[in-house]
């Protein structure tokens, strides 16, 4: 059985509003306080975060369970049943 380093942040995703043309750097490991966007946390655990820049301005959902398919955005994983 391997243990994943990836934490669920969340059971289900979180709708934020971007800007068209920023950065935003997405917490793929679960550990951020500052959800769902990194804080540093991943260090040392040799996951790095998501950044991307954001295509148009309004309001997507991202991914709290971090187990999505499609990262940053949800594809509704958290759903899925968890496999351990
Ligand atoms: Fe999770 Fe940076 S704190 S990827």
């Amino acid at each position: 059985m391997s243990h994943s380093p990836v934490h669920r942040a969340g059971d289900s995703p979180i709708q934020v509003d971007l800007v068209e043309g920023e950065t935003y750097t997405w917490c793929a490991c679960g550990r951020s306080n500052s959800q769902p966007f990194c804080d540093g946390s991943h260090q040392g655990t040799g996951i790095d975060p998501v950044v991307f820049v954001a295509e148009k301005s309004g309001s997507v959902w991202l991914c709290m369970c971090k187990q999505t398919g499609t990262p940053p955005l949800c594809d509704g994983s958290h759903n899925k049943k968890k496999v351990e």
